[in-house]
């Protein structure tokens, strides 16, 4: 049985560019799944998962605050999500005196739950297949300039008309690379409140230094409520609000997350490439990626010596360091998966596979040139690619240079500018510059800056570096009397001056600004970048989507060929889908095997007073050493804290629910493993894992933790 299943999926795998086990379905369409996911052991059926008839599960989903995924839990509108997707509301309502941050937060009664301005949970209601309505007026001989036109014309009338007739939000997002159109209905929360959160060395345990690794030992989890109007519906923010009473919340299992089992994810992945050409990839995984890796390698070292050696610029830099930390460990994982796992002459092979297929229909003439074109295509996107990504991560590292961005505009004040319109601008500045301010220290710019110009100037060529690189080259005798001279002239460097400067602002001064060399350098470098490089690659990019369009209705069309009863799933998008797939640990290397969950024991093993990330606390030890555990505790005796399932899953599936057999909750979804993060360029069953907390941890926290048990007597626990 075993092998014929091996031998099969290698067939398979051969042919077509989809896996075994692998995919993010449109809930819509899940009924084309349900076989295969009650083969393998669900017991609830699609309709179950997504219906618009009767309440289900996608009821209780939201894409929280625009990037994770969010689900309920309550019949009160009790939300849980990861702990880095609330990190910046806990991160609002802290001050030094309540360091929710740092001690963590729980409201022990409604009353003392936490507005959050400006934050948003959004429902799916509806969603129909448009395709018909858009591409009305398209014919096989519209150009693709015409095509795009069309297309957005369509959009624009459709949404409008949609908007007209319905209360909730409409969006129309492209599917299959423009080869399908869904309109999506949503209800838009605007009123949730933070309710609690693990102190950071729970949520964010192991921090960066076990960011994208198993095993992990990270409570990341965070705790809101959605609140309506007393009518019952998603509005503003008010005291008069109640809390929202939704039409499904998931059931809590406390049986736990075991080898073998069946499970599903549900949420907001944000944005896979799965169908590229072999060429794509390689320029992804082999040009583009190595140079920001050693890039963003670099200014890290130069975070660290410093963060090591003053605890202040180490939170102060803190969450600097997690941004271009996330992004430098993912992209070392994906070169490397890539590279173990032959990812590209697997993609070649398929481009090869897909080329002659073409070559034997008349029908398939769209698709004979297309990898070669694609060849030369991206060859001539590589040098515009790199110019882009080498401002990024060099240019626009240097922090006094996006700082001194932030007074552009008051830069380009003139006499007729109304006063009220320069206070308003004087005021955003100021403000701009407490946040700059409070995490800035001038060392660590001066080193990065002197690190990435010299980088920008080593690797780009000439005509491809911005005039202020060529002038360093030609009047500096170094990089750093460049760098000295721009840090000794600009103000950005002083919040003081700032701030005088800002007090005595008046129209005639907007010039001395603008000739500040901060603002004149990052001036420069953008201009550059707007004139020579974001023209081209606009033009480049929209000829390569134009492609791609017509490589993925090729794909589609040699998958249902190959495998009439499966359908290809489309690339993430940032819509709702579900996913599924068995916990069960996996085998990275030789001679490895790794589990398929952690447990507090691993979080004693770590625990290190003196490395910020290994901190345990002591009330944490105490429950460790007593075995409070209660109901929360596994079988084996043990807490649970994280495992690891064959779900395919990306960014903006944090916090999305982990659900077992029977459509009860399991765990939150918050990371991969370092091995699987090329899983948004290809997926391999074998070493693709998401990481979930385990949801007896997070009750375990909630409870025993910090006392506030009254959350979980909220909650539908299956024991
Ligand atoms: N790697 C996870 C996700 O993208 C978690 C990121 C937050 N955690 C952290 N330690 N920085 O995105
Ligand atoms: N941590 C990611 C997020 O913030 C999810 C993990 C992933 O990329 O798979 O959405």
């Amino acid at each position: 049985m075993k092998k014929t299943l091996l031998t099969l999926f290698i067939v398979a795998s051969l042919f077509t560019n989809v896996r075994a086990n692998e995919g993010m379905w449109i809930p819509m369409l899940l009924q084309n799944n349900e076989k295969e996911m009650q083969e393998m052991g669900m017991n609830i059926t699609a309709e179950d998962i997504y219906s618009i008839n009767n309440s289900s599960m996608k009821d209780a989903v939201v894409l929280f605050d625009g990037g994770c995924t969010g689900e309920i839990v309550s019949e009160k509108g009790l939300l849980l999500t990861n702990h880095h997707c609330g990190f910046d509301w806990i991160q609002y309502h802290s001050t030094v005196e309540r360091d929710y941050l740092t001690n963590g937060f729980w409201a022990m009664s409604q009353e003392e739950e936490l507005p959050c301005p400006g934050i948003s949970a959004v429902m799916l209601k509806s969603m129909v297949d448009v395709t018909e309505k858009i591409l009305e007026g398209v014919t096989r001989e519209t150009t693709n300039d015409e095509r795009a036109e069309i297309v957005k014309n369509n959009m624009k009338k459709l949404k409008e008309a949609a908007e007209a007739e319905s209360d909730y939000q409409v969006v129309i997002r492209s599917f299959y690379n423009g080869n399908k159109y869904y309109m999506i209905y949503n209800e838009v929360f605007k009123d949730v409140r933070l309710v609690g959160a693990p102190p950071s060395n729970i949520g964010k345990f192991g921090g960066d230094t076990d960011n994208w690794v198993w095993p992990r030992h990270t409570g990341d989890f965070s705790v809101f409520r959605i609140y309506v109007s007393p009518d019952g519906k998603a509005a503003d923010y008010s005291e008069d609000n109640v809390p929202y009473k939704p039409n499904y919340h998931f059931p809590i299992s406390l049986k736990g997350a075991n080898e073998g089992d069946f499970t599903f994810v549900f949420g907001y992945p944000a944005r896979t490439n799965e169908y590229l050409p072999a060429i794509a990839v390689h320029q992804e995984a082999n040009v583009i990626y190595p140079v920001s890796v050693n890039l963003r390698g670099k200014i890290l070292d130069i975070y660290n010596k410093h963060q090591e050696k003053d605890p202040k610029v180490r939170i102060q830099y803190a969450s600097k360091h997690a941004h271009l930390g996330n992004g430098w460990k993912k992209w070392m994982g994906v070169i490397e998966g890539i590279n173990n796992f032959k990812g590209i002459q697997k993609k070649k092979d398929f481009d090869k596979n897909f080329t002659e297929w073409a070559y034997k229909s008349r029908q398939r003439g769209a698709y004979l040139n297309l990898i070669s074109d694609f060849g030369n295509v991206y060859a001539e996107y590589e040098p515009y690619r790199l110019a882009t990504t080498y401002l990024s991560e060099t240019a626009l590292q240097i922090e006094i240079l996006t700082f001194a961005a932030e007074f552009s505009a008051l830069a380009q004040v003139t006499k007729e500018t109304p006063q009220e319109e320069i206070d308003k601008l004087i005021a955003d500045a100021k403000e701009a510059t407490k946040v700059f301010f409070k995490d800035y220290y001038q060392p660590i710019d001066e080193e990065v800056a002197a690190m990435v110009l010299q980088e920008y100037i080593d690797n780009q060529p000439k005509d491809f570096r911005p005039e202020l690189l060529n002038t360093i080259v030609e009047k500096y005798p170094s990089v750093q009397s460049y760098v000295d001279e721009l840090f000794t002239k600009t103000m950005f460097t002083s919040e003081e001056n700032v701030n005088d400067f800002l007090d005595e602002f008046k129209a005639s001064k907007a010039k001395k600004l603008a000739k500040d060399p901060a603002l004149m350098a990052y001036n420069n470098v953008m201009d550059f970048y707007m004139e020579n490089v974001r023209p081209k690659s606009i033009e480049l990019n929209n000829q390569i989507a134009d492609m791609q369009r017509v490589f993925m209705r090729g794909q589609m069309e040699y998958h249902a060929e190959q495998n009439p009863d499966k359908m290809m799933y489309p690339d993430a998008n940032f819509t709702l889908r579900v996913t599924y797939g068995r916990i069960g640990g996996f085998s990275p290397k030789d001679a490895v095997t790794y589990k398929h969950f952690t447990t507090l024991d691993g979080i004693m093993q770590k625990e290190n007073p003196n490395i910020y990330d290994y901190v345990v606390t002591d009330r944490l030890r105490e429950l460790y050493e007593s075995k409070d555990y209660g109901r929360y505790a596994d079988k084996d005796g043990s807490m649970h804290v994280a495992f690891i399932a064959g779900n395919h899953t990306t960014g903006g599936n944090s916090g999305s629910p982990i659900l077992n057999a029977d459509g009860h909750l399991l765990g939150l979804n918050f990371d991969r493993t370092w091995e699987g993060t090329m899983s948004d360029l290809i997926y391999d069953p074998s070493i693709c894992k998401n990481i979930s907390v385990d949801i007896r941890y997070v009750l375990f926290i909630i409870d025993k933790y910090a006392g506030a048990g009254h959350l979980v007597n909220e909650m539908t626990i299956v024991e």
